[in-house]
């Protein structure tokens, strides 16, 4: 059975309590950690410069950052992301007009290369590119902000994108950012997300700390996990 990763994203934490914060996500058995790089020019809001990638790799060599790009000009990071260890890189599908080029570039450099579909995007905006992707994120609210909601339609567009992935052969793995709960991460794995990124609903700000949460959350998504390798299996019954 797939295992669903949880990518908690330090969008949500305190500056000041990052490091603590980061500690008791290892301690909850996170190993993926989503970095939100953002430029105040493809969204309204500045986050993490590409240096805290690196301050997270050699402090946390045991985990993995997914690097999240709201950036003009993705190109441009390519070797100081490769330099910070950065494990999955994504950008926007609109921030560049050299989408393979740059999806490319990530490649060669040893990294996984993703791209971010905004709400207001058909999903198919990656179709000429589908099979170059090693991963899409599925942006399930309006980048540039942490602790938003979940939008309307997501699992509708969510539904639409595997059946894309299914209908091409395509093997890119489907994340999910934004608004992620136990609800709305259990409807996304079940249909075909593997990974999620998580924020206040799921992980930060829980009574009970952070690592306990990541704990819940986890046993809740391998769950739903079950439900979702249960219906493939039916499907591949009934196709035979
Ligand atoms: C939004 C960011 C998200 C965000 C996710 O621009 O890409 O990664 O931090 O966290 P929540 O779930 O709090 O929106
Ligand atoms: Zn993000």
């Amino acid at each position: 059975m797939t295992r669903i990763v949880n990518a908690p994203s330090l969008a949500n934490c305190d500056l000041l309590t990052l490091a603590s914060d980061v500690e008791q996500l290892v301690d909850g058995g996170v190993d993926l950690v989503h970095v939100d790089v953002m430029d105040g020019h493809y969204v309204p809001n500045l986050c993490f410069p590409v240096s805290a990638v690196a301050d997270l790799t050699r402090r946390h060599p045991e985990v993995r950052v997914d690097a999240h790009l709201m950036v003009d000009d993705p190109g441009a990071y390519v070797e100081r992301l490769a330099a910070a260890g950065a494990h999955y890189v994504s950008f926007h599908a609109d921030s560049t007009r050299f989408v393979r080029r740059t999806l490319a570039a990530y490649q060669a450099a040893g990294m996984k290369a993703g791209v971010a579909i905004n709400p207001s995007h058909p999903v198919d905006i990656i179709e000429p590119y589908m099979k170059d992707l090693d991963y899409v994120v599925l942006m399930t609210v309006e980048p540039g902000f942490a602790g938003q909601r979940f939008l309307a339609g997501s699992l509708e567009r969510l539904e639409q994108l595997d059946d894309l992935r299914t209908r091409s052969g395509a093997d890119f793995e489907i994340e999910i950012d934004g608004g992620i709960d136990h609800e709305y991460g259990a409807e996304c794995v079940r249909r075909g997300a593997t990974i999620l990124v998580t924020g206040i609903y799921a992980v930060f700000q829980q009574p009970d700390g952070i690592a306990p949460a990541v704990r819940r959350f986890d046993a809740a998504m391998a769950a739903a996990a079950a439900v979702r390798a249960d219906a493939d299996e039916a499907r591949r019954v009934a196709r035979r």
